[in-house]
């Protein structure tokens, strides 16, 4: 098969026919930490790294003002015509993350599935965690979700699975290249084959993360010292189930409370 290396980030229909498949758990759980940490009272929502806003389209659906920002242009023109479409305002704009305002101030904020980790450098990251503090309003709440790097368990290295839609079909690839606890880099190789009743062909990439340790993570919230740890959850998405965590976790999403 016809091998392209180019950014996965660069095709969001492809993108979000593979991550866009755990969206009504993700939504759900949103909806939840709305209820249980800000009474129900959230209406302002804002997504950093948004991508393709395939979580802001159902969330805005839901009656939320909903904003988001990305990187990259042809995931927020993705984004906002798939809004169009859905006669939803154009609520997604090209913006760095580390370096942002956001336009209107929210009362809760999702940042799920890594996004995070792209920011590699420390600065980077605490730059993030105070433009989204200088965004929000008293008492917001802001989630991040992301894996951590165990210390005490073996980490998943593989992954593999298909996402279907209409004539569309991928299977995708993921697998760790490299881990330098050092440099605090992951590399990720990944790999979308892609079927479509005319052409079939793969994309390759590789992604590159910022690691974090569970004692890490915490360290880098306290020293940039906008937001407090409220409870942790992992990627089951029960609001029911918080989990305490320590050496052995990796999929967590943070709760944080804006000082
Ligand atoms: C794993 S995707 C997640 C997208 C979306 N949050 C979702 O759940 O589908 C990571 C996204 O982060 C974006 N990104 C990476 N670095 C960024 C930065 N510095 N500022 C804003 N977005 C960034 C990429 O363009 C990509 O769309």
């Amino acid at each position: 098969m016809q091998t392209v290396t180019e950014s996965i980030y660069d095709h969001p229909r492809y993108y979000d026919l593979v991550f866009g498949s755990d969206c009504a758990a993700e939504v759900k759980f949103i909806n939840a930490i709305n209820d249980r940490f800000l009474d129900g009272n959230a209406k302002q929502l804002f997504e950093p790294a948004c991508g393709t806003g395939r979580l802001i389209q159902w969330l805005a659906k839901r009656d939320f003002s909903v904003e988001g920002i990305d990187l990259n242009d042809k995931a927020i023109d993705f984004a906002n015509k798939r809004f169009a479409k859905h006669d939803l305002p154009q609520a997604a704009w090209v913006a760095d993350m580390a370096d942002f305002v956001p336009k209107k101030k929210y009362d809760l904020a999702f940042n799920t599935i890594n996004s995070f980790r792209h920011l590699l450098k420390p600065k980077t990251a605490t730059a993030h965690l105070s433009c989204m503090a200088a965004g929000a309003k008293k008492n917001a709440v802001y989630l991040i979700g992301l894996h951590l790097n165990p210390t005490e368990a073996e980490m998943v290295d593989e992954e593999s699975w298909s996402a279907r839609r209409g004539h569309l079909s991928i299977v995708s690839h993921m697998w760790t290249n490299n881990r330098d606890s050092k440099k605090r880099l992951d590399r990720f190789g990944v790999r979308f084959d892609i079927y479509t009743p005319t052409k079939q062909f793969s994309i390759s990439d590789e992604l590159v993360m910022r690691s974090y340790t569970d004692q890490q993570f915490i360290r880098m919230i306290e020293m940039e010292g906008s937001w407090d740890i409220e409870a942790t959850f992992d990627f089951t998405y029960r609001i029911d189930h918080p989990i305490e965590i320590d050496a052995t976790s990796e999929d967590v999403v943070f709760v944080l409370r804006k000082k």
